[in-house]
Order: C-alpha cells, then sequence, then structure tokens
C-alpha cells in the first residue's frame, strides 16, 4: 500500500510503500499520476536504484530526452550532476562541470530554452554531502494564484524569450561553446501556462528567461525580476533536504527549482537525473 503526505502547505508530497524497481501495476501508477499532477513534486523515499531502474520507472512517464550537447554524457538518457573527477576525487572549482553545477543554484525550469521543454524530471540521490547541497523547489502555480491584480494584468498572454547562452553568462561569459549557442538558439515560451480548470495557471520562468517580447529590452528585464521576487518568497519554497536513496519526480511546467551550495571542494555529491520530454511547446498551452 502506498501512502501519500503533503510536506508544504501548498505543494510536495513524499510516497512511501512503494518500490520503483519492482513492476508497478497500471492502477498504482494512476495514482501517482493523479498525486503529481496534484503535487507536483514527488518525493519517493528509499529508492536504492540504479540507472536502469530510473531509466525505466521514468520512462513509464514518457519518453526522455538525451542530454545535449555540451554537458557530460551527450546523447545518454542520464545527466549525472557530480563534483568528482573520472577517479573520483573532488574536482576543483575551475571544473567545467563543476561551473555547469553552479548554474543549477539559480532558479530554473529545466530545458525551457528548449522549443518543447521539459514535462517533468526525476532526480536521485546517490551520494549525499553531510551539510548543504539541498534542493528548493517553488509553485509557480501557488505564485500564479497569490499575484497582485497588476501583475496578473501585466504577464496575460505574454511571450518570453528563454535563452541557454543568457542564462549560462551569468555564471560565466566563457562557459557556453559556440556549439552549444547553435545547437540551443533562443525560444519562445509563454510567460503563463494553463493547467486546466482544476489546477489553474502557473507563471513560467526561470534563469534562463531572457526578454519578453514586445517590450524593449530593460523593461522586460524589470517585469521578470519583479516577478521572480514576488516568486521567490519564503512561504513558496519547499527546500527538501536529501535522505539517502530519495528519489524526486518534479513537474518543470508547474515549479522552478535550484540548487543550494555545499562544501564542493571537500564534500562529494553525486546525482543523477532524467528528464521527460514534453509533448508541446507551452504557447500550445498559454493562457
Ligand atoms: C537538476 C538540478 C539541483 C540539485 O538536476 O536539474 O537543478 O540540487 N539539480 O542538484
Ligand atoms: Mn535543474
Amino acid at each position: 500500500m502506498i501512502a501519500i503526505n503533503q510536506l508544504h502547505p501548498l505543494f510536495a508530497a513524499e510516497i512511501t510503500g512503494l518500490d520503483v524497481s519492482a513492476p508497478i501495476p497500471e492502477t498504482v501508477f494512476s495514482e501517482i499520476e493523479a498525486e503529481f499532477r496534484r503535487h507536483s513534486v514527488l518525493i519517493f523515499r528509499d529508492q536504492p536504484i540504479t540507472d536502469d531502474h530510473q531509466v525505466a520507472f521514468s520512462e513509464r512517464f514518457g519518453d526522455l530526452e538525451t542530454t545535449k550537447v555540451g554537458t557530460v554524457g551527450t546523447g545518454s538518457k542520464l545527466i549525472v550532476l557530480s563534483n568528482m573527477d573520472a577517479d573520483g576525487t573532488v574536482a576543483p572549482p575551475s571544473d567545467r562541470q563543476v561551473l555547469n553545477n553552479r548554474a543549477n543554484r539559480l532558479w530554473h525550469a529545466d530545458s525551457s530554452f528548449k522549443a518543447v521543454p521539459a514535462k517533468a524530471s526525476m532526480l536521485s540521490a546517490r551520494i549525499i554531502p553531510a551539510k548543504g547541497g539541498d534542493t528548493q523547489y517553488i509553485s509557480m502555480r501557488a505564485v500564479y494564484a497569490e499575484l497582485p491584480t497588476r501583475l496578473k494584468r501585466a504577464v496575460e498572454g505574454k511571450v518570453v524569450v528563454h535563452d541557454y547562452a543568457y542564462s549560462r553568462s551569468k555564471i560565466d561569459p566563457n562557459l557556453v561553446t559556440d556549439e552549444e549557442r547553435a545547437a540551443v538558439p533562443p525560444v519562445r515560451q509563454a510567460m503563463v501556462i494553463d493547467h486546466g480548470s482544476d489546477l489553474g495557471r502557473s507563471l513560467y520562468l526561470g534563469a534562463h528567461a531572457a526578454r519578453v517580447e514586445g517590450l524593449p529590452d530593460d523593461e522586460g528585464r524589470a517585469l521578470i525580476d519583479e516577478l521572480m521576487v514576488f516568486a521567490t518568497q519564503e512561504h513558496f519554497v519547499y527546500a527538501h533536504k536529501w535522505r539517502p536513496h530519495d528519489l524526486i519526480l518534479w513537474d518543470n511546467r508547474a515549479v522552478i527549482h535550484r540548487a543550494t551550495p555545499f562544501e564542493s571542494a571537500t564534500e562529494k555529491r553525486l546525482m543523477v537525473r532524467t528528464t521527460i520530454a514534453g509533448d508541446a511547446p507551452t504557447l500550445a498551452a498559454a493562457a
């Protein structure tokens, strides 16, 4: 029997009593899907899974994205977030992988820089540091619901340009290669996504959001900044302190997330992510 326990007043729930590496009957899986839709973030406890188990469970939710050029393991269904070298020793702070991990500390939605951005991501904790390295989430449905009328009007019908090169340049101007630039050109996303009459709307923003179409650059930037200041208020945040063998699934169209710092020069952290591809551009679900 699976048990569900909400972890934050607005969203995020933990699921216990389930082994995701074993076959899951369709009836149980539909229940999980319904809980996922409702809570946006699901934490599956006690899942000491292998890469193959993670891929298989992720694929129940849809086709997986493969890793883009310029990231470790290009073309694979797995993204490995690690601060270690191939031999397992901690890598220096200048390491490209470590810098890329730093970019995860900016609030973001995974793959929002793709024309059809990710539906969901699944992250499993393989090695966790003793201190720090939490992952934080914000319910962008809760944020939209609480937006003051003035901001609701300001976001209505807006299109935002999301740009990978823009977000990475905030970390280090030389982090993005020409090859990456060519592979992930800027894309247009709806600023507001409609999840249907039961769930309402969410704000779709994050680190890759560079410009607002139809507004001068500075005005668009100011609007994005104001919305992000509103969205990142503490009461919207669920901060996840990883326990060994936690597995988290989140809805990239309903939440944004970020990593928090840890002693990455001395402690090890190893996480493995799979990404469930979206099936339509956000503009198709624009409010
Ligand atoms: C990710 C991500 C955050 C973390 O895997 O997409 O942003 O805490 N991870 O590692
Ligand atoms: Mn991410």
